[in-house]
């Protein structure tokens, strides 16, 4: 499935501004990970500015990132350090979590966007899909990943997948990149 951003922009409301939240909204839902109106958590290891919770006010997300960046929703923890750091807390490995998320810095490089230091740690995308993967199975939660291209992961099967057919509000050329809700097979690790 392509979904076109300038689709669910058309929508209105939140979807106009944060189209991203809105299309991980739709994902969750069909794969059966958060029902209307209920709240859930997440592990979110690359919160960012939280943009992928704009739309959704039911996520309680705990967030991990090397950098504190101007928040557009605010975590209900937030731990500014390198998402390994998920395994050293004990306050987060006594939690349940309904969803763990990553999101790495992967860049199809476009101009302007070495102005945008999020995306410059591209050495961090092995170690991030690495954690989020042992934290899915930890948690036994399924995986929300959003990558440049589709993921496979050893012993997870896809529950809900998307292309993301995404704007550059930079350049305003148009590329795809995977959205992709992953569930851990029971026993691998
Ligand atoms: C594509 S952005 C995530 C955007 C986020 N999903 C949002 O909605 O705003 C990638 C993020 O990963 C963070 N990052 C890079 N290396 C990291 C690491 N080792 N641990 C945690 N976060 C990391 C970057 O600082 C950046 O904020």
């Amino acid at each position: 499935m392509l979904v076109d951003q300038r689709e669910i922009q058309a929508r209105g409301g939140k979807c106009a501004r944060y189209p991203v939240s809105c299309l991980i909204g739709e994902l969750l839902a069909r794969a059966g990970v958060i029902k209307p109106l209920r709240r859930f958590k997440v592990l979110d290891l690359t919160f960012g500015e939280g943009r992928f919770w704009a739309a959704l006010p039911n996520a309680e997300v705990w967030g991990f990132d090397i950098r504190r960046l101007r928040w557009v929703v605010k975590p209900s923890r937030f731990y500014n350090e390198s998402c390994e750091g998920w395994r050293k807390h004990e306050e987060i490995l006594s939690q349940s979590f309904d969803v763990v998320v990553a999101d790495p810095p992967f860049s199809p490089y476009q101009r302007g966007w070495e102005k945008r230091g999020h995306y410059r740690d591209n050495g961090s995308i092995p170690i991030i899909l690495y954690e989020a993967r042992k934290a899915a199975i930890h948690f036994r939660a399924p995986l929300l990943i959003h990558f440049v291209g589709k993921l496979v992961f050893y012993g997870f099967r896809v529950m809900a997948e998307a292309w993301f057919l995404g704007i550059s509000h930079l350049t305003q050329m148009s590329f795809p990149t995977w959205f992709g809700v992953l569930s851990p097979e029971v026993g691998e690790g």
